[in-house]
């Protein structure tokens, strides 16, 4: 099952990826690439940007299954990172707004219809919403790519469909959900009853909003929890389309809560707020550790955790080289490289060393750039000026501590947040590029020579996210899968993420796993029922 939903994707993935341009699923996309665009070019940046053809409907919160202001009437504006202009001004919600949030869902689940339901109603609802998003898939895919820059191509054939997988997926797992008869040692009757936690306090950011809200909301709702989620303030738009459709549905008030605003108000307004009962958080390692402080300081809600990552991409000497530089292009490069797993160090064998760096800068000067709306497009600008920011200031320390910049390394155009396709070669474990996470289009290229040494710095990291391993040999494969100390291994493959297979971090990477069957504990308490059986004898 896992593996037929994995390998949908992974079609999924390749359609769009050829629709882009790419060519790890078929090896002669990069000839039509390079026939069409030999060199990545400032033109394609600095066009007059594509008008989306999606208005904005939703720029309040949604408390109670209404849209209402925020109690202070304050907004705060989210930019198109192809100009850095205005989209709308959205609601921008603080402590008063989560507690009016909070009380909403608290009311939703101690008194309202939704874990009262039968798990067959509630299954019933999530089914019609994943069809009412599944309709609206063009139009939330605009809104998305406009919010946020990714390509108009893999927010419609990539994100949405997601985002509706896995609302089915966990819509599934609703009326499968039970406890367990246990034999004790005595003359009882001993039954678990797996039940929902209360009311889950969500905080998402914005390198894929919808998935993010998908993994967040899917297994809670399932599960009969009532929700308020806070998206991140570069992307509130999509999450609040998409919650009205649950509305649409038929999901009672109350139950799915939207709270627009910053991290350091809201944010963290919803981790320590005394009634709500568990916490889930996907950002950076850093905020994930003053979200865990709060959630413990307050009242002991327990947290899920999916953080940052600097996860190896390891290409053995038996590899073929184009197909590993395809892969490993991808790793790093898809979504801008804002991806928390994406595969930033890029370990070589010295075998094919010399060759793989060459081919990947090829490549690399190859990748399409420019407005997320145009067809054919791989890359779009970054999230906003911050990460854009961070990210030149990474290339600038790659430079200054030796590595070499085989191509790339400065802003593409003079607006919004575009940055050349970068290649670094001859990184070295010490330096700050090969050990901090740089969310953003900048391949570190490493050489090894032996698989023991790779393996001893591959884990040598803070973080344990996932690896890549490509290789034909099945000794080494199995030697990898073993050593790394990551939560997802992808061996000739990456970024195969299907909602079935369970995602998070070893180390700092995390706590918790989400996606699949295992997501489903997150949202769930037992309770043990222990009946004594009055006439033992007779049993
Ligand atoms: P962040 O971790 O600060 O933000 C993620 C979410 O947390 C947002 O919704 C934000 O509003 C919220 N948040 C921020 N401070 C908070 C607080 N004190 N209390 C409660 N919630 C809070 O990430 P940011 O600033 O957007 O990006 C910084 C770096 O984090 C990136 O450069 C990247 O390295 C990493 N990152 C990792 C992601 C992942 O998927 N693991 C996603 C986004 C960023
Ligand atoms: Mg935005």
């Amino acid at each position: 099952m896992a593996m037929a939903s994995s390998l949908r994707f992974s079609r999924l993935l390749s359609r769009s990826l050829s629709s882009a341009s790419s060519s790890f699923f078929s090896p002669g996309g990069s000839a039509i690439l390079g026939a069409r665009v030999s060199k990545y070019s400032t033109d394609a940046a600095i066009e007059e940007p594509i008008k989306p053809s999606v208005q904005v409907e939703h720029t309040q919160l949604l408390i109670n299954g209404k849209f209402v202001d925020a109690a202070s009437g304050k907004t705060f504006p989210t930019l198109d990172p192809r100009t850095g202009e205005v989209i709308a001004h959205v609601a921008e919600g603080h402590s008063e707004d989560i507690d009016r949030a909070v009380a909403a869902a608290r009311k939703a689940f101690d008194q309202g219809p939704w874990p009262k339901m039968t798990a067959y109603e509630r299954q019933r609802i999530l089914l019609r919403a994943a069809d009412l998003i599944e309709k609206h898939n063009d139009e939330i895919a605009a809104l998305e790519t406009w919010d946020n820059g990714k390509p108009y191509e893999q927010s419609a054939q990539i994100e949405i469909p997601m985002l509706v997988r896995l609302v089915r997926y966990y819509a599934g797992w609703a009326d499968k959900i039970h406890g367990l008869t246990v034999p004790a040692d005595g003359p009882y009757h001993v039954q678990t009853l797996h039940e929902p936690i209360g009311v889950a306090g969500q905080i998402i950011p914005w390198n894929f909003p919808l998935v993010m809200f998908a993994w967040k909301v899917g297994p809670a709702l399932a599960c009969g929890n009532t929700i308020v989620l806070k998206t991140a303030e570069q992307t509130p738009l999509s999450a609040l389309y998409v919650a009205r459709l649950f509305h649409e549905a038929g999901l009672p008030p109350g139950v799915l809560n939207i709270v627009s605003g910053f991290g350091p108000t809201a944010g963290a307004a919803l981790a320590s707020h005394m009634d709500v009962d568990k916490l889930a958080f996907t950002g950076s390692t850093e905020t994930g550790k003053v979200v865990l402080q709060l959630a413990t300081k307050s009242n002991l809600k327990p947290v899920t955790l999916e953080l940052g990552g600097k996860s190896p991409f390891i290409v053995c000497e038996d590899a073929d080289v184009d197909q590993a530089v395809e892969l490993a292009h991808f790793a790093l490069f898809f979504n801008q490289g804002q991806c928390c797993c994406a595969g930033s160090r890029t370990f070589v064998h010295e075998s094919i060393h010399e060759e793989f760096v060459a081919k990947a800068k090829a490549r690399a000067l190859k990748r399409v750039v420019g407005d997320p709306f145009k067809s054919g497009i791989e890359q779009g600008p970054q999230i906003d000026s911050d990460q854009f920011e961070k990210i030149l200031k990474y290339i600038r320390s790659g430079v200054e501590s030796g590595a070499t910049l085989e191509t790339g390394g400065d802003r593409l155009g003079n607006k919004g947040f575009y940055v050349q396709p970068t290649v670094f070669s001859n990184v070295q474990d010490g330096m700050l590029i090969a050990k901090e996470e740089i969310f953003g289009p900048v391949q570190s290229i490493f050489k090894f020579k032996d698989l023991g040494e790779v393996i001893q710095r591959a884990n040598n990291t803070q973080y344990g996210l996932a690896a890549g391993v490509f290789t034909k040999n099945l000794d080494t494969a199995n030697t990898l899968t073993r050593a790394l100390r990551v939560g997802t291994v992808w061996v000739n493959c990456f970024d195969t993420f299907d909602a079935a297979i369970p995602f998070g971090g070893y180390k700092m990477s995390g706590q918790g796993r989400e996606k699949g069957e295992y997501s489903l504990k997150n949202y769930l308490q037992v309770k043990a029922v222990v009946t004594p059986l009055k006439n033992p004898a007779w049993l």
